[in-house]
This record gives C-alpha cells, sequence and structure tokens, in this order.
C-alpha cells in the first residue's frame, strides 16, 4: 500500500514472476495490476480490482489503508486483471456497488456471474461525489475493449486511465523515475494491446485533453507525473509517420532463406536503411510488435512447407495483420524445394494492411547470383519508396 495522495491510496499488486499475458503476450519484465482507494468525507470508492490470483495481495493493502468501509467500486475494464476480485470485494463489502457502464455491467455479469443489483451503471460525463472529492467518467471506448472508460479525480487532477497508457513492468517505483525504460515498455504494450485503436485512441486523446492532468495512473507499471511524457510518445505512436525502417521476420529451415536474409539485411544496410531483424523461432513477440509501431515496411522470409508458408511465417503474418501497424509496404521472401502456394497464402493474411507489395523473391533451393540480383531489387525498391516518402534522403 502506498500513497498517492491525501486519502488516495495505491492498493494494487505487483506481479514479479508472470511471464505470459494472455497465453500469448511475453511479460519479461512482470507486470502490475493497479487499484486506488479514494478516500472521501463522505464515501470511499476503490478503482478497479485486481488479477484474480492476487485478490489476498488487494485485500491486504486495503486493510492496511486503513479502510474499513468501501462504498463503490470502479469497473473500468471488464477484462479479469482488473475486474477479476470484484466478486470477492463485494462479498466482503457486501453494501458497496459497482459503478460502470452499461456495456461493462453486461460484461462482468457474464464473465464474473454479478447480480445485476450490484450495479450503479453511469453514462460518459456523469459524476459521482465522494464528499470533499469528486469522481468524473469519461468514455474512452476502443482502449482496447469497446467498454473500457477513464475516471478524473478532479480534486487531485488524477486521471485514473485503466490500460491506456499503461505498461507491462513489475516495478518498485510507484511513479516512472527512468524514463527510457518505461518507454519501452509502454511502446512494446501499446503495440501488442493498443496499435489496432489508433484511430479511436486519436479521438480519446482528444478527449482527455481537456483536463489539467497532473498525475495518470494507468492500471499496469509506474505512474506519470509527467503526464505529458507519456501523451507525447502516444501521440508519436498514434501519427501516420513511418520511419526508414524495415521489419525483416523470418524463418529458415535448412538455411537457404537465412542466406537471403542476411543478403537482404545487409543489402538495406548498405543503402542507408535501418533493419530490424527477428529470427521468428527463437523471437520475442512483444519485441516483433514493438518494431512495427514506426517501421515503413515489413518483409516476412520463409522456408517452404507442405507447399506453403512454415507456420512461424504464417503465424507472425497474422499477428501483424491483426495489429493493423501503419505499415506502407510489405514483401515477402524465401526459397522452395519443389513448388507451392506461399507468397498466395501470406498475402491472404495480410489483408487488414493497407501496404503496397513490394516484389517478393522466392528461390528454388539455394539463392544464386539471380536470387541475389533479385534480393537487390528488392532493397532498391524499398530504398525507393522510402525516399518517395522522404523518411530517406
Ligand atoms: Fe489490463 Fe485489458 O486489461
Amino acid at each position: 500500500m502506498r500513497k498517492v495522495k491525501e486519502n488516495v491510496f495505491a492498493v494494487g499488486a505487483i506481479d514479479w514472476d508472470r511471464r505470459l499475458f494472455d497465453e500469448l503476450i511475453p511479460l519479461p519484465d512482470g507486470t502490475s495490476y493497479n487499484a486506488f482507494i479514494v478516500k472521501g468525507s463522505e464515501k470511499t470508492a476503490l478503482i478497479d480490482t485486481v488479477d484474480p490470483e492476487m485478490t489476498p495481495t488487494l485485500i491486504k493493502n486495503i486493510i492496511q489503508a486503513d479502510i474499513e468501509k468501501i462504498d463503490y467500486i470502479i469497473c473500468h475494464h471488464g477484462e479479469q486483471d482488473h475486474s477479476g476480485s470484484a466478486a470477492e470485494i463485494l462479498r466482503l463489502y457486501p453494501d458497496a456497488k459497482i459503478v460502470t457502464n452499461a456495456k461493462c455491467k453486461a460484461m462482468l455479469i457474464d464473465l464474473l456471474c454479478i447480480a445485476e443489483d450490484k450495479f450503479e451503471v453511469i453514462a460518459d460525463g456523469d459524476s459521482l461525489s465522494l464528499g470533499d472529492k469528486m469522481l468524473e467518467f469519461v468514455f474512452t471506448p476502443w482502449v482496447h475493449w469497446p467498454e473500457t472508460f477513464c475516471s478524473w479525480l478532479v480534486e487531485d487532477k488524477i486521471l485514473f486511465s485503466c490500460d491506456f497508457f499503461g505498461s507491462h513492468i513489475a516495478s518498485s517505483d510507484l511513479f516512472v523515475k527512468n524514463e527510457d525504460k518505461i518507454y519501452e515498455s509502454a511502446k512494446r504494450y501499446f503495440a501488442e494491446i493498443m496499435m489496432p485503436f489508433r484511430t479511436a485512441i486519436r479521438g480519446n486523446i482528444e478527449k482527455i485533453s481537456k483536463f489539467d492532468i497532473e498525475i495518470i495512473a494507468p492500471s499496469h507499471g509506474s505512474l506519470y507525473d509527467k503526464p505529458s511524457f507519456i501523451i507525447d510518445a502516444y501521440k508519436e505512436w498514434i501519427s501516420d509517420k513511418v520511419k526508414n525502417e524495415v521489419v525483416i521476420a523470418f524463418a529458415s529451415m535448412h538455411g537457404s532463406t537465412r542466406a537471403m536474409t542476411d543478403y537482404l539485411v545487409d543489402a538495406l544496410i548498405d543503402r542507408g536503411v535501418t533493419v530490424k531483424r527477428f529470427d521468428l523461432v527463437v523471437s520475442d513477440l512483444g519485441e516483433i510488435a514493438a518494431s512495427l509501431v514506426d517501421a515503413a515496411t515489413v518483409v516476412i522470409g520463409t522456408s517452404t512447407v507442405l507447399a506453403g508458408a512454415h507456420p512461424a511465417a504464417a503465424s507472425a503474418a497474422f499477428v501483424v495483420n491483426a495489429l493493423r501497424p501503419k505499415t506502407k509496404f510489405v514483401s515477402i521472401y524465401g526459397s522452395y524445394g519443389w513448388g507451392g502456394k506461399t507468397v498466395e497464402q501470406l498475402s491472404g493474411l495480410l489483408g487488414n494492411l493497407k501496404a503496397e507489395i513490394i516484389e517478393p523473391v522466392l528461390v528454388k533451393g539455394h539463392p544464386k547470383g539471380k536470387d541475389l540480383k533479385a534480393l537487390d531489387e528488392m532493397a532498391e525498391a524499398i530504398v525507393a519508396k522510402h525516399r518517395e516518402l522522404g523518411i530517406l534522403k
């Protein structure tokens, strides 16, 4: 339990050991589930809860904050890493009401089997008085579920933003101390969770800009007492601007696709392009996702397996497509033994991207002179496109 401001306490849990989220997202630095108590002169609100496994920590912290009565549990988001202890808190504080919007209420009934009469439903812009403290609710849909909203604590100028602006990092720093480290964690988090919703996020950032924010208190990672740091970072990530970067993600079975990768990487570096190279068999999905935030071009390399792409390459294409980065150009290269439909298969998996396809290079067996020339041509085509965008001189 830590004090954020007078009568505002952080009562969530740091999960130092968790290494996978949603059975999908690697967590190299663990994470935290931030929850807060706001104690007004008349009423007390718990802002979000924690992942079910951390419920004992939340309860211990509430007790340590000397809270005998909870009147409201503000549930910003239905996902269980924030709502998962709500039923247990209701058992301990039976007079409490869950304050949330209609969409989140329906989710919490579906997901947690909470009784209908335990809710107070709020609308966008509504406020809730705790006596000498007032909460205002701001709906911020699609960061990253449709029901998500934020709470603005008027007197203390704190924006409780739930997943919005969060970062998966277990840290003893209540407030951000190492901005470089948090920038990387928050960017990775944005890429994995928020990137498909860039347009909605743009609107939501405008919506919160009316507040004179002193503290952003997200539900994962440290709190921001210099909010412009993370708001400016988000503005950059959601912009349409791309950088002179190529993400090369490849899977090679017997070395031919790896040889093509090495050649293409060098060809691009020689031409002044920044390359982010990932061997899909050993790479961290979060690092690949983060690299997609800025890259102008994505190139997928693959061996041929059963007449199609290597499953790791197909999986990468599927993930890139789902994350909808602002990538402007895509291409494919690889090697085959006797044939296949790799290009058709992979390009079919990338339908969400509004990207131009640069001529793929598929070669029979190990790459030879004419194949390397084709890779030079691919590098030249990428360079020409980057020059057209003005991101490469
Ligand atoms: Fe941190 Fe969408 O839950």
